[in-house]
């Protein structure tokens, strides 16, 4: 059976909403499909190195040598093979936390998560037909008038046609930190959201 490859980038830990509402979505996923493993990677664990020069040098002379099989590439064949992918992911400073964009340069690899073909286009490489992307947002970033705004989602959903990945979804739930708000009900509403997306994932 497939493998679900849960990605944590919610650095606040226990704490996390963000977290909260992913650990609610793959419960009743897992229900749902109780043959399929649930696989998490916590990037607050692995604390991988941003693409600084020797890391990029060190990329580079692994990939002019053919070395695709090195550990270094590791999380990106893991990605490429994850029959389904959902990332959970604290909404920062209109994007997301830079463990998760430092993750996304690990996985970006040619070859293994995207490739090009004899014409030179871009083609991707990645088995999963979908990625969740699950996030909490202080302010309502669904708005017309804000929604342009937002980056996390967006530049997520275009790495998926860079790799080959034909759905994105993303559940969010929005104006935790409006004071106006009530967190609780706004928090209750996405976790029903997540319930029904369980079902079709
Ligand atoms: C470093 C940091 C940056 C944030 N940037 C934004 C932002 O740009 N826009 C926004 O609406 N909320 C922002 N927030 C609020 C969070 O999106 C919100 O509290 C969210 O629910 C946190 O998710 P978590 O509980 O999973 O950590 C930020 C919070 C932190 C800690």
């Amino acid at each position: 059976m497939d493998e679900l490859l849960f990605i944590n980038a919610c650095v606040r830990g226990e704490r996390s909403r963000s977290l909260k509402l992913a650990r609610h979505f793959l419960a009743r996923w897992q229900a749902l499909h109780p043959q399929a493993t649930v696989v998490q990677r916590d990037l607050c664990t692995d604390r991988l190195p941003p693409q600084y020069p020797e890391v990029l040098e060190e990329r580079d002379a692994l990939w002019n040598a053919g070395q695709l099989d090195h550990p270094m590439f590791d999380p990106a064949h893991q990605f490429a093979n994850a029959g389904k992918l959902v990332i959970a992911a604290p909404f920062w400073d209109l994007s997301f936390p830079a463990i998760l964009k430092i993750y996304l340069e690990r996985i970006s690899v040619t070859d293994i998560t995207f490739g090009y073909d004899e014409q030179g286009n871009n083609v991707g490489l990645c088995r999963a037909d979908k990625l969740l992307l699950i996030t909490t947002r202080g302010g309502d970033f669904s708005r017309p008038e804000t929604a342009w705004m937002e980056m996390g989602a967006r530049q997520l959903e275009a790495l998926c046609a860079m790799y080959g990945i034909d759905q994105f979804h993303c559940l969010a739930a929005e104006g935790l930190d409006d004071v106006r708000n009530d967190k609780d009900a706004l928090m209750a509403q996405a976790m029903v959201r997540a319930e029904a997306l369980a079902e079709v994932f």
